[in-house]
């Protein structure tokens, strides 16, 4: 009875060593030697480490996935303390008849944003695009033309009265060459378009900070040039104007040298003009490799640095808050992931990037 015994331990001793041999092999039962993993502390928020500074970390939200996706206003909510309404309080979405507004959106990102604890950035009064065809496609003269957009910023500013704090109250007015942009409302009311948006603003809220916003004109160049003598003619002029939002919609490898947007925000500085960067995103192209989450990481890191030892400049807000739903997915299926949270919500290496820096700043 004893004769198997000796064939049968050569026969596990071999099994044995050819597994520790074979280490593409799974380990076939747990042992005592696999430890518990350690515990490791999740990554604070955001919102939290720039609160301790004063400062705002933001996203741009739309009501249309707040509404569908409840994994998404956790995030918005855990990490941001505050948002910006990305497309909600636009013309053609705000003001769809002539004489009908609709506040849905409007509304329930305010009211999310203060149940929240969130600050809320309005955008955008004035701008060329995402306009009404009953706006763009009517003969209107230049008087209806600006009773018509007095009466929209009053409206729209007023419903929000001491619950936005800041306005971009003027987007993407200023061309490439530093020239005003040949836009529809250039056309119809000429150059005072710009001017008297403000003034409305201002007088429809006054406790609200006015933004000219535009893209492209944060590093120093003709374009930002071109946004710095206008925003010195309206100061000059006494128009209530406040800060410039420098969009920062960037790319690996165009993203602007960070001592000249440290430049352009002295600059505008020496005016008493805030800067907010105000919708970035760092596009990586098609393929997302771990060496350029890396350098996306970095640029996001470079420009909060910039902004943090800024004396005028205390808000970054990124232009969406996963690649699931950011305007780079809309249109490039999901390949730009520029934003700080991945398509699972995970945060990228960005997100670390960020904290690190919050927490190199007093
Ligand atoms: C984008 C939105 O994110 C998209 O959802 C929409 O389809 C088009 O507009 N500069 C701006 C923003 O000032 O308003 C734009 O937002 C992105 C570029």
């Amino acid at each position: 009875m004893k004769k198997p015994f000796l064939p049968l331990a050569l026969l596990f001793a071999t099994l044995a060593c050819s597994i520790l041999q074979a280490p593409t092999l799974p380990t076939p039962f747990p042992t005592s030697t696999v430890l518990p993993s350690p515990t490791v502390a999740p990554p604070p928020p955001l919102r939290s480490l720039a609160e301790e500074r004063g400062f705002w970390i933001g996203s741009a939200v739309s009501y249309e996935y707040l509404r569908a996706d409840s994994i998404y206003g956790d995030l918005v909510a855990r990490e941001f303390n505050l948002l910006t309404t990305e497309n909600d309080l636009k013309f053609g979405p705000v003001h769809p008849e002539p004489d009908r507004y609709d506040f849905e959106g409007g509304d329930a990102l305010v009211a999310f944003a203060q149940a929240n604890g969130m600050a809320v950035r309005g955008h955008t009064l004035v701008w060329d695009s995402q306009n009404p065809d009953w706006l763009v496609g009517g003969n209107t003269t230049r008087d209806e033309l600006i009773r018509l957009l007095r009466e929209h910023i009053y409206t729209v500013v007023g419903r929000y009265r001491g619950q936005i704090a800041a306005w971009d109250v003027v987007n993407e007015a200023i061309d490439g060459d530093g020239n005003l942009h040949d836009t529809f409302w250039l056309r119809g009311i000429g150059p005072d378009y710009i001017p008297l948006a403000f003034q409305w603003a201002h007088e429809a809220d006054p406790d609200a900070i006015l933004f000219y916003n535009d893209q492209g004109a944060e590093r120093m160049n003709a374009k930002s040039d071109g946004v710095y003598a206008l925003v010195k003619r309206l100061r000059d002029g006494g128009i209530p104007i406040h800060g410039v939002g420098m969009q920062m919609h960037v790319d690996l490898y165009t993203a602007p040298p960070p001592g000249e947007v440290a430049a352009n925000m002295a600059r505008l500085g020496e005016l008493g003009l805030e800067v907010h960067i105000t919708e970035m995103d760092v596009r990586v192209g098609s393929e997302i490799t771990p060496e350029k989450m890396h350098r996306q990481a970095v640029i996001y890191q470079d420009m909060l640095k910039v902004c943090l030892e800024a004396n005028n400049c205390d808000t970054m807000v990124v232009w969406g808050a996963t690649d699931r739903y950011s305007w780079l997915s809309e249109r490039t299926s999901m390949q730009d992931a520029g934003v700080l949270f991945d398509i699972d919500y995970r945060p990228k290496p960005a997100v670390e990037a960020l904290l690190e820096r919050f927490e190199l700043t007093e």
